[in-house]
């Protein structure tokens, strides 16, 4: 037997375990019991008014609510004439609360000093001083002409000043809109000018595997693209050093130092009491067309949605040291690095740089020396651990682990039990959290006290999640059968629209399946009720747990001068879950050649961001399409699946497009 067929039965048998939760973690958690969860799930969709209203009370309000929850589908508010502040709930609420002086955040440097596995610069913020820092800046803000209602861009290096600028921006009502670092300068001039935003915070640089990120240079390069922004704030994080020279350019009158903003301003700052339904910030992320879109988030229920997950599903306990390695340029950063935690009074811990940074031991001796009892990681980064061997981790003490969690992409059974039995040694429950950016919260998820778990499913609804598979009309599909994934009912933390495009909500979430939030992604739920998530049907790829749309791909390379024209599809990918492929077609007068495949893969980068480079480019005369001119991806996902297509082609337009296709695949 081969080894990748022995591989895939091992993955049927681990599919089919079953692991109930640890006695002892169930005697403490906050929710013991699967009949207990299934209770507050009943109550919670009977009757989600009272639910959420019930669970808003352990957040703090300027004015509360006069009605939970306006309906109108698929527009939802809630908490309607609720009047409250995100940066006062995840930190002066918590000061009230006698934790002062608590870690808010721990935050690790990328670069080590010492010996290996000693880790870098660490800093220790506590509530009171995150409190002081947030309203420091706020001021600061101010001092720009940053009012309530304006957008504010952060381009930053996961430092814990990237949580001070969200939170600074939460405090006096200006809604944030984060850049993941690894965008480049294209991406951030796009962004900027779909946001119309006239700020932006960045840093000098920052550290990513020993190497210099240049930030500034990134923002300075984007702004000759756009000159809708008046000021950029500069934080100095990688300095200048005889050893380390780092020039930035400086524009004067338009660059402001952060250290010089923040140097004069008061350590208060008035919280602004926001209406419920205002932004609290806009996330670009990929869709099906050509421009990422600014999804849309408000202020109290996300606040709620994401404290009330982050308390059930990681199972919160005020010594908890929790650490997301997710950068906070995701939503994931947004909501379990920053927001979900702090509004629960939890330390958060912060790390900089890359996992492999100086070697794959890094995040284990991360999780020894700061005694880390909850770590939520991606996929992607357990199978490269995987690969690198269990000694990085044996090499560590890991005993305060309690929880391990996984986000983004769907876990493959063997990664799950590596991750289950070299990471948590059998003793800690594995929470395989199933949301989006547009779900702002997690949807699908073990809650660890209460939920068995088996190897790859992401298991049940969060409360007030009325998750279902089903068909194109809204039928619901018989057990183990597969069909899209949607949300009946509207829930606390869901997008509220898409910034700039108001028509484009309803038609793009709201219209495949009639009267139905429909996620992109395809599901089947077992005899037992569990949902196991196949992946995206729709035109998004999933690359690593990032997000990225075939068609913004296809538009970067038709931008290329020498490509005629593009199509991109995934891959199956044993390390990052989805590779890129794309077919290219030239100009008449150009001809393929390794050189230029290698300038398009580049070309792709700095018109993205170095996370959208395909794996794969093939050269093709003419790409396959359908009589009335629609190139079929179907063909060329299984072209760059299985090396051949076996399914369906009689409304190919020309046979001899994809013969020639898969010649070029063989030769
Ligand atoms: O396909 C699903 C996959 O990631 C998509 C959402 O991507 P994004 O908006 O970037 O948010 C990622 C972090 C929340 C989903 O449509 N996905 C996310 N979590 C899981 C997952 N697929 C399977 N299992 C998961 N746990």
């Amino acid at each position: 037997m081969s080894d990748a067929s022995s591989g895939a039965i091992d993955s049927v048998l681990q599919e089919q375990r079953v692991f109930p939760p640890p006695m002892e973690f169930s005697k403490s958690a906050h929710v013991h019991s699967i009949d207990e969860y299934r209770q507050m799930y009943k109550e919670s969709i009977e009757n989600p008014e009272a639910f959420w209203g019930k669970m808003a009370e352990q957040l703090h309000w300027f004015k509360k609510w006069d009605r939970v929850l306006d309906w109108k589908p698929p527009f939802a508010k809630w908490f309607v004439g609720g009047k409250l502040n995100v940066s006062y709930n995840c930190l002066d609420l918590q000061i009230e609360r006698g934790n002062g002086d608590k870690a808010a955040i721990l935050w690790e440097g990328e670069p080590v000093g010492g010996m290996p596995g000693t880790g870098g610069a660490v800093h220790r913020i506590s509530y009171q001083q995150l409190r002081d820092m947030v309203c420091r800046f706020a001021n600061g803000l101010k001092s720009l002409g940053v009012k309530k209602g304006d957008r504010v861009t952060i381009y930053m290096p996961m430092v814990p000043e990237a949580a001070v600028a969200m939170l600074g921006c939460a405090r006096i009502g200006a809604a944030h809109s984060v850049i993941f670092g690894g965008f480049s300068s294209q991406a951030i001039a796009d962004r900027v000018e779909d946001a119309q935003s006239d700020i932006i915070i960045t840093a000098d640089g920052g550290f990513r595997r020993g190497q210099i990120v240049p930030l500034k240079q990134n923002v300075d390069d984007a702004l000759t693209k756009t000159n809708r922004v008046r000021k950029v704030i500069v934080l100095e994080r990688v300095g200048a050093t005889p050893e380390r020279p780092h020039k930035i350019q400086w524009v004067e009158g338009r660059d402001v130092w952060w250290h010089e903003l923040v140097q004069k301003q008061s350590t208060e700052c008035p919280a602004e009491p926001m209406d419920a339904e205002d932004t609290l910030f806009v996330l670009y992320t990929s869709g099906s067309t050509g421009k990422p879109k600014g999804i849309l988030h408000t202020t109290g229920g996300f606040l709620l949605g994401v404290q009330s997950t982050s308390k059930y599903v990681f199972d919160l306990r005020p010594d908890d040291v929790y650490w997301c390695s997710a950068d906070v340029g995701w939503i994931t950063g947004h909501s379990y690095v920053v927001y979900g935690l702090l509004s629960n009074g939890a330390t958060t811990l912060m790390y900089e740089g890359a996992p492999n940074f100086p070697d794959f031991s890094r995040f284990w001796s991360l999780i020894e020396r700061h005694r880390v009892t909850i770590f939520y990681t991606a996929p992607t980064a357990i199978r490269a651990f995987m690969r690198a061997g269990r000694e990085f981790v044996d090499r560590h003490d890991l005993r305060s682990l309690r929880l391990l969690g996984t986000v983004g992409e769907p876990i493959n059974p063997e990664a799950w039990m590596w991750y289950r039995d070299v990471v948590g040694h059998g003793r800690c429950p594995i929470v395989d959290t199933w949301w989006q950016t547009e779900t702002g919260m997690i949807m699908i998820t073990p809650l660890p006290g209460a939920t068995p778990t088996k190897p790859g499913t992401a298991t049940l609804p969060f409360f007030g999640v009325d998750a279902a598979i089903v068909d194109r009309s809204g039928k619901e599909m018989a057990a183990n059968q597969g069909g899209l994934l949607v949300i009946r009912k509207p829930w606390p933390a869901m997008l509220r629209g898409i910034f700039n495009d108001p028509d484009r909500y309803q038609k793009q979430y709201w219209s495949d399946v009639p009267n139905m939030y429909f996620t992109g992604d395809g599901a089947r739920r077992d005899q037992d009720g569990y949902f196991w998530i196949m992946g995206r049907v729709d035109d998004v790829i999933n690359v690593s747990g990032h997000r990225l749309g075939t068609m913004e791909i296809e538009s970067a390379l038709v931008a290329h001068p020498s490509v005629a024209e593009a199509a991109v599809v995934g891959m199956p990918h044993e390390m990052k879950g989805q590779g890129i492929a794309a077919f290219v077609t030239l100009d008449a007068d150009k001809t393929p050649n390794e050189e230029l495949k290698k300038e398009l893969i580049n070309w792709v980068g700095k018109q993205i961001g170095s996370l959208a480079k395909p794996d794969q480019i093939r050269f093709a005369e003419a790409l396959p399409k359908t009589r009335s001119g629609k190139i079929m991806r179907r063909l060329l996902k299984e072209l760059a699946t299985n090396g051949q297509v076996a399914g369906d082609v009689t409304t190919l337009e020309d046979y001899s497009v994809l013969a020639k296709l898969r010649d070029k695949e063989e030769s």
